[in-house]
């Protein structure tokens, strides 16, 4: 599967998806985009609020539309920031694509490809609360 990752195509779905940003407290513009197991892209963009703290990351809306548009698990993923550069998804979006990553799930990271759990190690998850139940 690997190897079948066309990560151009991500990055030009993360680039397209950037580019309708709503940013206009920070001024920074963030776009996503991930692989899903049945081959679909999904993507996302930063939509921030007057009230900051409610601004929803970019990997936020990429969950709403993974959900939109038939659900499944992330396999691939990458983020861009407003200069079409790669960027670590913050701690909080690390959790959110964690919950939605397929096994092995590769991010494309500022010091190349790693996996899920290598950006979030040890994490606690949906198999943390099955052990509890
Ligand atoms: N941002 C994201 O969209 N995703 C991240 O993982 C890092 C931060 C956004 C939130 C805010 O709109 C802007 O970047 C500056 O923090």
């Amino acid at each position: 599967m690997t190897a079948a990752i066309d990560w151009e195509a991500l990055r030009a779905a993360a680039t397209a998806a950037m580019q309708k940003a709503y940013a206009p407290y920070s001024a920074f513009p963030v776009g996503a985009a991930a692989l899903v197991d049945d081959g679909r892209i999904v993507s996302g963009c930063n939509i921030e609020n007057a009230s900051y703290g409610v601004t929803l990351c970019a990997e936020c809306s990429l969950v709403s539309d993974l959900f939109m548009s038939g659900g499944g698990k992330l396999v691939a993923f990458t983020c861009v920031d407003g200069h079409g550069n790669t960027l670590m998804p913050c701690g909080r979006c690390r959790q959110l694509l964690f919950e939605h990553s397929s096994s092995g799930m590769l991010l494309q990271t500022v010091s190349g490809i790693k996996t899920i759990d290598e950006v979030l190690p040890d994490a606690f998850g949906p198999r943390t609360l099955e052990e509890y139940r």
